[in-house]
This record gives structure tokens, C-alpha cells and sequence, in this order.
């Protein structure tokens, strides 16, 4: 098979990674991948979002199987052009990605459907976003409805607070077309997790959980961040709350993408918060998630390339889908800064990676070295047979790469290290 990964970022080295490992494997190309991918990939120079550019490359290439990483050529229809050209494309389509590129598409998605999420409104106009405040107690939730790379999520503990977002977003257009209207919701608390479901357009079938450390630092303190870690299994994700998953959000999720004709083919990322009157969805993304991947796919005891091809074929086989029962701890080590203002062009050195799995994310080649790029450098992944040892594993990995104003959190998988 002769494979086309689209992103440059950790989770499509992951996906890269998984992938060399397939059997049927004859070509792996990434665009434009990174330094990591080089090693195992062909790096092809294409923006993610030039369809047209990829398009040709995969007609010219004669690719089998093209896989989709991030959500904004997603959003831009990547997938629908594809099959235009009878190409086999792993993602879903621009209107099934509305379950991500719009919050107000998901949240009336989820009313419709009767798939429990945290009530809301929605809003285009500063005054009418004003008036609708009235109905929600502090602290609440102030969403833009499109995609913001992360950036679109504010809680606000006071009024003038809110006042102020909402004047940002909607008069200030401080997030530009993306926050030109907003979801405003009740604020939800619990624990998150994140819940990857594969979808080949008829069935759903889950694949694996992960938790996601979104706070920037030790104790989930500090601003949110794309990621700086992620477990997987999730200890407290208990049978009972995976049946309540398939009976409550999965099956009502099946059911009405059904009703509404959508025909999702690709991962569904099910952004999950066990509240104390039950499970319930904060977000979909269209996509696999970023650093989750990381974690789960190092958990994976299938062929990747083949599972994704029957997903993008309609041919989805469940019994295919099975998984190591090891426990896998990711880090993420970023810029000193990230995710406000960082340096990149920092050399990067010890990229060595012991007994774990390195994952290259914001780095580029400067000459023949391998230099920072962005605020998410690299990820290790340790997969031991509990979480004690990940960490350990993990931590031990990171000691030996260097990079100026290099910095992780320390306590990533930490909780469930019962030794
Ligand atoms: P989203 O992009 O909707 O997942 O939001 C990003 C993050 O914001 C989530 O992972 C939560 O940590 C937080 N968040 C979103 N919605 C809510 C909510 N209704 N209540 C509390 N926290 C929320
Ligand atoms: N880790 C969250 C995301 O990929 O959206």
C-alpha cells in the first residue's frame, strides 16, 4: 500500500510511526511531516491545506490511502475532493466535520439527538449575547463557534468578565471570522477524557481512551495548552462508564448521523467530562486528537494501514481492533514560554530514544540540525506494564534531549504510579 500522511505535527509522527510498522506498507509519504517522519517516511514539501497541490501529488503517486491529520483541511473540504477523484481518503467530510468546525452545529447536533452536553445558547450579536448571559449562573463558559486552534474556549468567574470576552469576540472580532458568533454554556466539572471512536460510514466502533493534560503546569495549573501529555487506558474510565458511553452518547451519536444523512467516515474524538449526574460531551473533534495519539497508538496490536483502509473503504472489521493491555504515559516537552510568547530555532540534541518512543512535533532542519520550530517540540511515549514504570521510562527518556528553555510537566501519569 502506498500511504499518504497529511500534517506535521506530533500525532501524524505517531500516525507515521504506527504506520512503517503495517505489513502491506510499500510507500510512506508524509506532507510535509518533520525531522522525526524523515527517518521513517518519504517528506514531501505540500502545505496541509494545499488540496489542489496534494491532489496531484496523490493522482501522481498512484497513493492507495490518504490520511488526514488536522481539522482545517478537513474544514476546507480536503476529503470531499479526494473522492471526487476516486481517491481512498481517511476523515470525514467538510459537512460531517461541522461536529467540530462549529460548536453551534455540535450543540444543536447534541439537543437533537438527545446526547447529554451542558446546556447553552448561542449568539451573533453583542447585545443578544448580553441578554442571554441572564439564564447562566458564574462561573459560565464562553465559546467562539469556529475554529480557533485551541484558542476559543474562555471561562469566566464574573460578569464584566464575560462582558469583556464577549466584546472581544464579537465586536473586537479578536478571533476573527471564527468568533463571529458564540456558543455560551453552563460550566461543567469533573474528569475529562477523550474518547476515539472509527467510523466507516455505517459503523462506529470504539477504539481507545486517553486523558489529556491540558493545563500548562504541575497540578493542572496555568493557562490551556494543545496538550503537554496524555495516559492511556484512563484508570477511572470504569466498565460502567464505558457502557454509559455506548448506551447514552455513542449509539444517539450513530443514530442521528444517520437521521440527518451523514455519513462519517474517519475518527470521531468524543471530548468527554464525568460530571456528578453523568457522563457528558464537551466537544467532537473530527480528528485524531493531539497528544492522545501519541499514547494510543503505542497501545495498538493491529495493522494500522489496513484498518484505516477498510474505515475509508466502508469495511470496518471490529474483531481487527484489538490492544495492548500496557499502560502508556506521553510528554510533552515545549518551548519555555509556550503556549504565550516562545523563541524557536534552538538547537535540539540527544534525540536518542531509549526504551520509549520519540515523537518530533514543532522542529525543523536547520542545515543538518535539528532546530525548534514551534511551542510543542517533541513527545516521548513510555509503554510498560503499569503506570509507575511509564513514568519512570518516560521522565528517564526526556533527561537526555536537550533544547534551550526546554520544558514539560513533571506529573504527567504521576496520580496512577501505585508503587
Ligand atoms: P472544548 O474545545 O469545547 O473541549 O474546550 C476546551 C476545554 O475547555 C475542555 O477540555 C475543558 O477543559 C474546558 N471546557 C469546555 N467546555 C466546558 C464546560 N462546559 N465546563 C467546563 N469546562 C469546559
Ligand atoms: N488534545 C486535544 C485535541 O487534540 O484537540
Amino acid at each position: 500500500m502506498r500511504i499518504l500522511v497529511i500534517g506535521n505535527g506530533g500525532r501524524e509522527a505517531a500516525l507515521a510511526w504506527k504506520l512503517f510498522q503495517s505489513e502491506g506498507l510499500e510507500r510512506l509519504f508524509c506532507a510535509p511531516g518533520n525531522p522525526g517522519t524523515s527517518s521513517i517516511a518519504e517528506n514531501v514539501p505540500l502545505d496541509p491545506c494545499d488540496i489542489d497541490g496534494l491532489l496531484t501529488f496523490a493522482k501522481e503517486q498512484e497513493i492507495d490511502l490518504a490520511i488526514v491529520g488536522p481539522e482545517k483541511p478537513l474544514s476546507m473540504g480536503m476529503v470531499d475532493r479526494f473522492r471526487e477523484r476516486d481517491l481512498a481518503v481517511f476523515g470525514p467530510t467538510r459537512d460531517c466535520a461541522r461536529l467540530e468546525t462549529s460548536k453551534i452545529f455540535a450543540k444543536g447536533f447534541m439537543n437533537r439527538h438527545g446526547i447529554p452536553t451542558a446546556r447553552h445558547a448561542s449568539a451573533r450579536y453583542y447585545l443578544q449575547a448580553l441578554a442571554e448571559l441572564e439564564s447562566f449562573e458564574l462561573p459560565l463558559v464562553i465559546k467562539a463557534d469556529g475554529l480557533a486552534a485551541g484558542k476559543g474556549v474562555f471561562i469566566a468567574d464574573r460578569q464584566e468578565e464575560a462582558h469583556r470576552i464577549l466584546k472581544d469576540l464579537l465586536i473586537d472580532d479578536s478571533l476573527k471570522e471564527a468568533g463571529s458568533s458564540v456558543v455560551i454554556e453552563e460550566y461543567l466539572s469533573g474528569r475529562e477524557l477523550s474518547v476515539f471512536v472509527l467510523s466507516d460510514g455505517k459503523r462506529m466502533v470504539e477504539l481507545a481512551e486517553a486523558r489529556d493534560f491540558k493545563k500548562a503546569f504541575d497540578g493542572d495549573l496555568g493557562p490551556n495548552t494543545g496538550g503537554m501529555g496524555a495516559i492511556s487506558p484512563v484508570p477511572d474510565y470504569t466498565d460502567r462508564l464505558r457502557e454509559e458511553f455506548r448506551d447514552k452518547i455513542l449509539l444517539p451519536t450513530v443514530e442521528g448521523l444517520a437521521r440527518e444523512g451523514l455519513t462519517y467516515t474517519g475518527l470521531l474524538y468524543f471530548g468527554l467530562i464525568n460530571t456528578p449526574v453523568g457522563l457528558k460531551v464537551l466537544e467532537f473533534n473530527c480528528r485524531f486528537g493531539d497528544p492522545e495519539t501519541q499514547a494510543i497508538l503505542p497501545r495498538i496490536d493491529f495493522d494500522l494501514a489496513r484498518v484505516l483502509y477498510d474505515c475509508a473503504r466502508g469495511q470496518l472489521k471490529e474483531e481487527r481492533l484489538r490492544l495492548k493491555q500496557e499502560c502508556a504515559v506521553t510528554v510533552v516537552a515545549c518551548s519555555k514560554g509556550y503556549p504565550g510568547r516562545y523563541v524557536t530555532g534552538c538547537e535540539v540534541s540527544g534525540l536518542t530514544e531509549g526504551d520509549c518512543t520519540l515523537f518530533q512535533a514543532g522542529t525543523g532542519y536547520s542545515g543538518e540540525k535539528v532546530v525548534t520550530t514551534g511551542g510543542r517540540v517533541l513527545a516521548v511515549t513510555a509503554l510498560e506494564r503499569d503506570f509507575g514504570e511509564a513514568v519512570r521510562k518516560a521522565y528517564g527518556a526526556l533527561e537526555k534531549i536537550r533544547f534551550k528553555g526546554m520544558t514539560f510537566r513533571k506529573d504527567i501519569g504521576v496520580e496512577f504510579d501505585v508503587n
